[in-house]
């Protein structure tokens, strides 16, 4: 963790705290995350590699003898204010992170009283780096600690998961709460959707950096085609479970099964499920590629996933896949891809850790001449999870 940027965003999440509640507040960080490989996996039962970084969300909040709940973002300096017993969707978008926490701790029935809440953050909003989760996350995680509720890291993950499904509406998987709450320090997670098992993979080759560069755009269609993605693949795993019914997920079905029961009735769902299917496995690949310190096979499948995401799932755009055509024959980037969700955001590079500044120049400067956009530039370090800073 970047531990002077963490103070100074904390001193100002607490000073403005202060400020609007004149009390001592409890705080909380819960970082973004990239993800390695193992895109779009998860909602499908699959395997997904994320780690967490050092960017996050700060929360400091304060018990209330009310049931009011008082928010304030400190990026935006907006405030909002809603009660326990009358928790609706806002009409600015931040305060529904926060709310749909609260809801799902109702739905499981916890016992809250009101609360004041600040947030501030330095993970950028739009990047596909998982500020949304992450605000999640430190929300159900700040509000466990405040009002005792003993609830355990993963339904910490879960409950994020559920309020952006229900409240927020976008039918995410449960990768970028997960990568939030359970990160460590210099390992990558692998986590298993189908059941939550998951294993630590150390990631701390000191030859390898990883390099975000962000198109800084951000498609208007993200969260629409993301649920329509994720319609398709139950649309194709309906149509292998009439022939095949115990085929669960599209984690268990194979490619002759997409080839006999899929190809035939819908060439684009096909496409969706043949891209899911193949990308796990290259997930399973590429950790034995990491188990073998073989970053250059695990590279190479970087690119082969960005193939997928931008032909067979076509989640990616212009913007993106010009910052990966940018390093494809460069020796200096061993692998590189759109990452997250898609339409916009970020790219993941895995980059020799000696050329990092000639690689961030001539990408920064091809993209801008290309595009007209300047694309910012994250150097990732990885992270640990969600943890309370000061209470
Ligand atoms: C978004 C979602 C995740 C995951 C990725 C794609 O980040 O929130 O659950 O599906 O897209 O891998």
């Amino acid at each position: 963790m970047n531990t002077t940027a963490v103070t100074s965003l904390q001193d100002s999440v607490y000073e403005k705290f202060q400020a609007l509640f004149n009390d001592t507040p409890l705080i909380v960080r819960s970082p973004g995350r990239v993800n390695l490989i193992g895109e779009h996996t998860d909602y499908n039962n699959g395997l997904v590699l994320p780690a967490a970084i050092d960017k996050n969300i700060i929360v400091a909040v304060g018990k209330r003898n009310d049931g009011a709940i008082r928010l304030h973002a400190l990026d935006q300096d907006q405030s909002y204010s809603s009660t326990l017993a009358t928790i609706e969707r806002s009409p600015l978008l931040w305060p529904d992170y926060i709310l749909g926490v609260v809801q799902q701790l109702q739905q499981r029935e916890y016992p809250l009283h009101g609360f004041n809440l600040v947030f501030g953050g330095d993970i950028p909003q739009g990047a596909g780096l998982s500020s949304s989760a992450a605000l999640e996350c430190a929300t159900a995680f700040a509000l466990n600690e405040l009002f005792a509720l003993g609830i355990q890291r993963l339904d910490i993950a879960l409950i994020g998961q559920a309020a952006e499904n229900e409240f927020v509406g976008v039918k995410c998987g449960l990768m970028d709460q997960f990568a939030s709450v359970f990160g460590q320090e210099q390992r990558l997670i692998k986590l298993d959707c189908a059941d939550f098992s998951y294993e630590y993979i150390p990631f701390n080759n000191p030859d390898l950096r990883i390099v975000l560069f962000d198109t800084q755009v951000k498609h208007s269609l993200a969260s629409s085609a993301y649920n329509e993605r994720r319609e398709q693949c139950e649309y194709g795993l309906s149509l292998i479970q009439q022939h095949n019914p115990e085929v669960k997920s599209l984690r268990n079905a194979t490619l002759a099964q997409l080839d006999q029961y899929v190809k035939p009735v819908d060439r684009v769902v096909y496409n969706r499920c043949y891209y899911v299917v193949t990308e796990i496995q290259r997930l399973q690949d590429g950790c034995e590629d990491l188990k073998q310190n073989d970053f250059e096979s695990f590279g190479r499948r970087m690119f082969e996933t960005h193939d997928g995401l931008q032909h067979l799932y076509e989640v990616s755009c212009d913007e993106l896949d010009i910052l990966v055509d940018l390093v494809r024959d460069n020796p200096a980037v061993l692998g590189a891809r759109m990452m997250g969700g898609g339409f916009g955001g970020c790219t993941i590079n895995l980059v020799s850790a000696d050329r990092v500044e000639e690689v961030i120049a001539a990408v920064t400067n091809a993209y801008t001449a290309k595009t007209g956009y300047a694309a910012h530039v994250y150097v990732a370090n990885i992270s640990a999870g969600t943890s309370v800073i000061t209470g």
